[in-house]
């Protein structure tokens, strides 16, 4: 894979620096739902303050505000506060959603321009947007020296290896609701994986018809409900018993057990979206199994996507596996062979 220059190899002494970083967090009432993403964008911060920058101004998108009444809603106020507190430094600056300025998903030359204005390097950590061709990821690497940040390449590295040789067995994991996003990756990753897991309203859809150039393994029970409701009348069911016109809200217990059993063999893993519908606790269980095993197996275990990183998150697993991605759709684009524009507008090393 071809790798941009790192922060670390620039001289920041005195120099003042922009960095994008990937801020869009969810929101909850006006609060921040989870910072994990404001979390990883300090390490590229610290050092560049540690080195002698003169100034660092972070920029971020947050959400996709669309009109006016958005302003209120998406303004980076709630993410500066939380970043304020976690690096109190007077040399750091914070810019508006770059997503108010309708130059930035145009990639937008003048957008970039007054990103740039008044600033000597740009070092982009937003690996969460490195799939996006906008002018804050990049038309303005080409304006000022480009650099890219820690998180960046880190999850180039790690993600990157289940790209190359990996340890076998090699298990794939994939569920959730968009089917589609999610093929493309399957077909680019699973005919190099031994096994391929397929859980979650995407295993309905690959049953009816096989896209895949390979064999995959579907559900053999899975719980069934009545309808799509929290406190649906369920209960779990072989596959070919399914009640005419209820819906598989979950995997069933033996599938559970047999994917289970399956992952903890696995030396290598990449899981991307839920079994079911783990939101709700009556259809969690099979994705528990599956957080379970991922953090049981002896394997360089890999979760990516926001649904499947909130379940592992959740459940207090994460320090148990080797990578969580900060990246649903950049991880997806990554690991389907695609260059991404915001790593590609940065000097290799
Ligand atoms: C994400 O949350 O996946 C990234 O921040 C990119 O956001 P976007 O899909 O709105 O471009
Ligand atoms: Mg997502």
């Amino acid at each position: 894979m071809r790798l941009p220059r790192s922060v670390e190899t620039a001289d920041v002494e005195g120099q003042r620096v922009l960095v994008r970083a990937d801020l869009n967090v969810p929101l909850d009432g006006g609060e921040i739902a989870d910072d994990t993403r404001i979390r990883a964008a300090i390490p590229t911060i610290q050092l560049l303050l540690d080195r002698g920058a003169a100034a660092v101004t972070v920029c971020s998108h947050l959400g996709r505000p669309k009109n006016e009444e958005d302003r209120g809603t998406y303004a980076i106020a709630p993410v500066e506060r939380r970043l304020r507190q976690l690096v109190p430094d007077e040399r750091l600056r914070v810019l508006e959603n770059t997503r108010f300025n309708p130059g930035e998903t145009n990639n937008d030359e003048g957008y970039a321009r007054a990103l740039a204005d008044g600033n000597e390097l740009y070092v982009n950590d937003a690996f969460g947007s490195a799939h996006r061709a906008h002018s804050s990821t990049e038309a303005v690497a080409h304006l000022l020296p480009a650099y890219a940040g820690l998180l960046l390449l880190a999850e180039l590295d790690h993600l990157g290896r289940l790209l190359g040789e990996v340890e076998r067995p090699f298990v794939l994991i994939a569920g959730g609701a968009k089917v589609d996003d999610k093929l493309a990756v399957l077909e680019n990753l699973g005919g190099r994986a031994d096994r391929v897991l397929i859980g979650g309203k995407m295993a309905e859809q690959v049953r009816e018809h096989n896209p895949l150039s390979f064999a995959v393994e579907l559900p053999v029970d899975v719980v069934a409900a009545a309808e799509f409701a929290e406190n649906a009348e369920a209960h779990a069911a072989p596959v070919d018993e399914i009640p005419a016109g209820w819906l598989g809200l979950d995997i069933g217990p033996s599938t559970a057990e047999a994917f289970g059993a399956i992952i903890r063999k696995a030396r290598t893993i990449f899981w991307n979206g839920p079994m079911g519908v783990f939101e709700w606790s009556r259809f969690a269980a099979g994705t528990r199994a599956i957080a379970e095993a991922v953090a049981a197996a002896d394997a360089y275990a890999v979760v990516g996507g926001g649904d499947s990183v909130r379940a592992i998150k959740e459940l207090g697993l994460a320090e148990s596996v080797s990578w969580v991605s900060t990246g649903g759709g950049a991880s997806l684009e990554l690991l389907e062979g695609k260059e991404l524009p915001g790593v590609a507008a940065i000097p290799t090393a």
